[in-house]
């Protein structure tokens, strides 16, 4: 069998109600779209799914990473979507849609894009994360735990086919550079990086001993691309397991504590990541908290079998009873960071209209009286 692809491309196209979800009819149009190229080609196979307002096209093929006809299938299909939302008068119809017209890939142009291409094992689970209100560094400490921390996946302990440890690629997004970190050699050089997530994301991981592709994400900012912040980047994640990669359960289990991300109300606060099942995915309190799901598929010659609803699990209610305690802390903060987001990573700011107001009224720092 041929390598396969699998392409998860992302955008928020229209709103249900508000940034809250999405409207059924968003997903039928693309249903219909998948279908028609699964039938004539170029797909493999599909699926549709939805976290929040995010409409998530999740592919395969066997076309290769950052291919032409997949990427202008994944816009089509949001701009068909568009229109539907357009037509209802959704909320913020074709927002992630930054420009006008395709040309290659839609790299840069606004939805987000994880893929890998990788040999189909004799038996092949994936998980597909995807989040709303939040942002692509989101990922960083789970990929930490997953693929580096033995207190989360004991297996890099005690399996053989894991114990070499595996590689990071980070990607500094304000500078567009990119730097690879050998673990667990590297470890503690890594986390100086990758524990700032607003500016230092994990883009992929690969095993160590064979170069082997583990796990890959969206790292689109829009927030820099458009040489300010423009808007949402809810970000996608894919993770191999089992059989040389960490078990299903280690994957997992790096999302039983609901850590701080930002990207809560007006993507400019920091709240508890909760993963919830895909029907409790609409994000409602102060547009929030923040939230995950994981679709679990079973790959098979490039067909899904899935997805399985991987955070349904009464074993993460816990977590979310934990994400609400911590989301009603944060909120008792309001207006304070650390809750809401420092000066210059705010989505919305007043900051230069407040500034002009108070121009000249800032006075020299008198020693006796100050
Ligand atoms: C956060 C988000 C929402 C909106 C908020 C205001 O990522 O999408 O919190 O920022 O609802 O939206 P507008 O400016 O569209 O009224
Ligand atoms: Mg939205
Ligand atoms: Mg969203």
């Amino acid at each position: 069998m041929a390598k396969i692809t699998l392409s998860v491309i992302k955008a928020d196209v229209g709103g249900y109600v508000g940034h809250s979800s999405i409207h059924p009819r968003l997903m039928e149009e693309a249903e219909k779209r998948l279908t028609r190229a699964r039938e004539k080609g170029p797909l493999i196979d599909f699926r549709v799914m939805h976290c929040g307002d995010d409409l998530e096209l999740i592919m395969t093929h066997e076309l290769g990473v950052m291919n032409e006809n997949i990427h202008k299938l994944a816009w089509d299909t949001f701009v068909a979507a568009t229109k539907v939302a357009t037509d209802l008068k959704l909320y913020g119809a074709g927002q992630d849609l930054l420009s006008d017209t395709f040309s290659g890939n839609v790299k840069g142009l606004g939805p987000g894009i994880a893929e890998m291409e990788f040999e189909e094992r004799k038996s092949e689970p994936v998980i597909i994360f995807m989040a709303d209100k939040t942002s692509p560094g989101a990922w960083n400490l789970p990929f930490y735990k997953i693929f580096a921390d033995p207190f989360n996946t004991v297996g890099l302990v005690i399996d053989p086919a894991l114990h070499e440890g595996f590689k990071f690629r980070i990607l500094d997004v304000r500078e567009n550079t990119a730097l690879t970190f050998e673990c667990p050699e590297e470890l503690y050089d890594m986390l100086v990086f990758i524990g700032s997530p607003s500016r230092y994301v994990v883009k992929a991981v690969h095993r160590k001993k064979d170069d082997e592709i583990a796990a890959v994400a969206s790292v689109e900012r829009l927030g820099y691309m458009a040489g300010r912040y423009v808007g949402k980047d809810d970000p996608v994640m894919i993770v191999r397991s089992q059989s040389g990669f960490p078990a299903v359960g280690e994957v997992l289990e790096a999302f039983a504590l609901p850590h701080l991300v930002e990207g809560w109300m007006r993507g400019s606060h920091n709240g508890p990541l909760m993963p919830v099942g895909f029907e409790h995915a609409h994000p409602t309190r102060f547009d929030g908290p923040p939230r995950v799901i994981a679709a679990g598929f079973q790959i098979s010659n490039g067909k899904f079998f899935g997805p399985r609803d991987m955070f349904k699990d009464v074993s993460f209610d816990e977590t979310r009873r934990l994400a609400n305690f911590i989301g009603d802390y944060m909120r008792r903060i309001g207006p304070f960071e650390p809750h809401r987001l420092p000066l210059d990573e705010m989505e919305y700011t007043t900051l230069p209209l407040v500034m002009e107001k108070m121009q000249g009224r800032f006075e020299p720092l008198e020693e006796k009286q100050d």
